[in-house]
């Protein structure tokens, strides 16, 4: 048999093996810089949030069968691999409306941010900011185009778009992006009306919350994120700032069910930067789409959260491109989670993704800080993606292509 041979233990070796580091007694930033993958920043927002603030995120529309569709058409991509290529130097980098940004990922907007933290919108574009990507900032912000603007001001920042039932109205927020910097506009196109968010319904909630005799049990559990809600300004739409109309009468003009695409046109006229519209689900209204002339379209079903069993956009993705890749760009939203999904979207032809949820778990988890590791863990699981494929650009993902496996 063959044994090690022993020898005298080596005080030189064992220190050499310590680590140094001083160990963080912040709880938050330890479980944060301990997660590997987004699900653990999942695991650890649900226990900094009271859970109506966690469902509002995590939950989708009836069923949530769209959601777990769009999620689960991620298991079923086969990358094609070239072996023997140099990946050593790899470049996720990209050009999008003329300007380079470091990673495919794009920020989604999502309304209410400073709900799940009290930072909000600003600990997003902050990182946005720091990582040269972009943040779109929703309608249905609780942080100004204008606030946002003057704390962030180098940031690429596009604005997210509802054509509201009082024309004028949508001009008021239009000219709030005109006059700070937003380069794009964002314009929503599957919220006719809402969708049946029944985890919210059976929640009960509101924005702001109400503080019922329950609710003390809830600060009890989350002293935290009740602390910093109650200690920072109020809950608000900001965009909307000094109109004289409550929160649900606000939400109930937003959105307005009798848009067609000449309001696309329309928005043409008043708008004169690029204009991406958000929420197509067919070949067919791509095709429509292609005919304006607008920057570029968002493959979505809003996360799950308006129409159960829908489409689900990366099963569409590839003919969508074959039918208008060439006329505009074309981006993809809904449950990418991981580097893997931003890479499949890429190699299916989307020019890049947006990120929401995932983003989401972040700020919950730890704001700004949570933001950074879910960039982090993205840029990190696809640059690991690509070198194992064999891609070393956006454009070789592209080329390098892969399959999408029947169930
Ligand atoms: C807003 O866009 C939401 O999905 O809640």
């Amino acid at each position: 048999m063959i044994k090690s041979k022993r020898q005298l233990p080596s005080v030189k070796y064992f220190f050499s093996l310590i680590d140094w580091r001083f160990p963080t007694f912040n709880r938050s930033k330890r479980a944060t810089e301990q997660a590997l993958i987004i699900k653990d920043l999942a695991s650890i927002a649900r226990r900094c949030v009271p859970r109506v603030v966690y469902d509002y995120v995590e939950g989708s529309a009836g069923n949530e069968i769209s959601y777990a569709r769009s999620r689960s058409a991620f298991e079923r991509i086969e990358f094609n691999v070239e072996a023997l290529h140099n990946v050593s130097r790899i470049d996720p980098s990209l050009v999008i409306l003329d300007k380079k940004i470091d990673l495919p990922i794009i920020f989604a907007p999502t309304g209410y941010t400073r709900f799940m933290h009290h930072v909000g919108e600003l600990a997003v574009a902050a990182v946005a900011e720091n990582n040269n990507l972009i943040y779109t900032l929703s309608t249905m912000g609780t942080t100004s185009p204008k606030e946002l603007a003057d704390a962030v001001p180098s940031v690429r920042r596009w604005f997210q778009l509802y054509v509201m039932q009082n024309r004028q109205d949508s001009l008021s927020i239009i000219k709030q992006a005109q006059e700070n910097g937003y380069e794009a506009l964002v314009l929503t196109v599957d919220t006719a009306v809402s969708g049946l968010r029944l985890r919210d319904l059976r929640n009960g909630l509101t924005i702001p919350p109400r503080i019922r005799l329950s609710t003390i049990l809830a600060i009890a559990r989350k002293p935290r994120w009740w602390i910093n809600l109650l200690t920072t300004k109020p809950l608000e739409f900001a965009a909307f700032r000094g109109w004289d109309k409550s929160l649900v009468e606000l939400a109930a003009t937003i959105f307005d069910p009798s848009m067609t695409i000449e309001d696309v046109e329309w928005l043409q006229t008043v708008w004169d930067g690029p204009i991406i519209v958000k929420g197509i689900q067919s070949v067919k209204d791509a095709k429509k789409l292609s005919k304006l002339g607008i920057a570029g379209i968002i493959l979505s079903n809003h996360g799950g959260r308006q129409l159960d069993c829908g489409p689900v956009p990366l099963e569409i993705l590839a003919d969508v491109v074959d039918a208008v890749g060439k006329k505009m760009d074309v981006y993809i939203d809904g449950g990418i989670m991981s580097g893997q999904d931003v890479y499949a979207a890429i190699a299916l032809g989307a020019k890049a993704v947006l990120i929401g949820r995932a983003y989401l778990y972040g700020v919950m988890a730890d704001g700004q800080r949570g933001v950074e590791k879910v960039i982090d863990i993205l840029r990190g699981e696809l640059i690991n993606t690509m070198a194992l494929t064999g891609a070393r650009t956006v454009d070789e993902i592209r080329d390098l292509g892969a399959t999408l496996r029947r169930e």
